[in-house]
């Protein structure tokens, strides 16, 4: 049996207003419950746009919902003059449970470089949440036969002065540049081997019982078709999910096959 428990993370990305991300948080409820889906077996988590995080906490609190849910991005300080940006503490006082951290679109179109997500992810733990931390090559490293070693590089370079307690809060997302929105999906085989070889520097720099408790995501172009045999590898602990997510039937089948 697995000692990690899966996790199922929708990213909507920029999409839904608040009514639209009520009526999908009902509706996808509605249907795992339909399906006595076990949220012991399997964790669920959305992250919305900052616009609907409190009507995504009122309605997860009102009907007692299992779901959790966490934000796409935060700012690295934590208050003052900073127009725009939202602070850690905000999001943990919603309820947020994650924050995605270095997601490939945030690193291309915001100028968030290794120094800037080491920060993210200092201020995520310091507000009692988790960072989803995403990394991951694109085509031109992976043509290049570097793909691993800037997977893994990009973890190393984020963690490496990390507590081991702080480091035991990761989540980390494999999710490969080429295979976002493209409806190219890793192999099985490709996802393993991105996750063993963070696992394993993962172990090297906190120890095993570190990296044994550290979920390892995947992520590009996941859905119901291929997420059997993504989640049959014993490194993948789960999905960070972006175009599947959108849709309240697919996501949930795609909870009842992880
Ligand atoms: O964060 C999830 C994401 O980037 C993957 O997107 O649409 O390929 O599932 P998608």
């Amino acid at each position: 049996a697995r000692a990690r428990i899966p996790l199922v993370a929708g990213n909507w990305k920029m999409n839904f207003d608040h009514l639209e991300a009520t009526y999908f948080v009902q509706k996808l409820a509605w249907l795992l419950r339909d399906a006595h889906f076990d949220f012991k077996r399997c964790e669920v988590t959305l992250m919305p746009s900052f616009t609907s995080l409190r009507s995504v906490q009122v309605l997860v609190q009102a009907d007692k919902l299992k779901i959790t849910y966490g934000a796409q991005s935060v700012s690295v300080t934590n208050q003052g003059a900073f127009t725009g940006d939202v602070s850690a503490d905000m999001l943990a006082r919603l309820g947020c449970s994650y924050v995605i951290v270095g997601h490939s679109e945030r690193r291309k179109y915001h100028p968030e470089d290794d120094a800037n997500i080491v920060d993210q992810v200092r201020a995520v733990l310091t507000a009692g949440m988790q960072p989803i931390l995403c990394v991951g090559e694109s085509m031109q490293e992976r043509r290049k036969g570097i793909a691993l070693d800037y997977a893994v590089g990009q973890v190393h370079d984020v963690t490496r002065d990390l507590s081991d307690e702080e480091a035991s809060r990761l989540v980390i997302a494999y999710e490969p540049v080429w295979a976002i929105g493209t409806g190219l999906v890793a192999t099985p085989q490709n996802a393993q081997d991105a996750a063993l070889a963070i696992r394993n520097d993962l172990t090297e720099s906190f120890g095993s019982d570190v990296a044994q408790s550290v979920r390892i995501l995947y992520g590009g172009s996941v859905s119901s078709r291929n997420a059997v045999e993504l989640i049959s590898e014993p490194d993948v602990d789960g999905f960070l999910i972006g175009g599947a997510s959108l849709d309240p039937e697919e996501l949930a089948k795609i909870c009842r096959l992880t």
